[in-house]
């Protein structure tokens, strides 16, 4: 299963999450890829932010080797899941979309809390950064356990 995150600049929250989903797929031998975007193009090209950087270091997590990119429309073909961490990224892609894509599309959250919509707030300006930690670690558990069972399937 291929899973890309997306968020705004592609700096703090995805590429948290990208790491996160990443260690966790290691740790349980899962053959699944994991990418990370930003609906803008503000930081392409750039490491994440350095606090993202820290608080998954602090959690044995390398972050530093990504760089930021914006998210294009071939991405929409080439993953299975395109994970929103709040709603702004959600209605950007499900606005450009294709109608046959829609249904990869989802907010992050869901998977913890199922049809409540919930955000993985936006740290940038005000911190926050052990939240976000906090909600995509929980949240990168409950997408492994709504997929494992199928992937381990012969
Ligand atoms: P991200 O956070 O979407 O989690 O990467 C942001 C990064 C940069 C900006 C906003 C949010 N910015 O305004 O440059």
């Amino acid at each position: 299963m291929k899973i890309l995150m997306v968020c705004l600049g592609n700096i703090c929250r995805s590429p948290l999450a990208q790491g996160i989903l990443e260690s966790k797929i290691s740790q349980k031998n899962l053959n699944w890829e994991v990418d990370s975007s930003g609906t803008s193009a503000w930081h392409e090209g750039e490491q994440p932010d350095s606090r993202s950087i820290e608080i998954a270091r602090e959690n044995q997590i390398k972050i530093s080797h990504q760089r930021a990119r914006q998210f294009k429309l071939k991405d929409f073909e080439q993953f299975d899941l395109i994970l929103a961490m709040d709603t702004e990224n959600y209605n950007y892609l499900i606005q450009i979309a294709p109608n046959q894509y829609l249904q990869k599309v989802n907010m992050i959250m869901n998977f913890l809390y199922p049809g409540e919509n919930q955000v993985v707030p936006d740290p940038y300006y005000n911190g926050g950064f052990q939240f976000v930690y906090d909600l995509l670690d929980k949240a990168c558990d409950a997408l492994i356990a709504e997929y494992i069972t199928e992937t381990k399937v012969p």
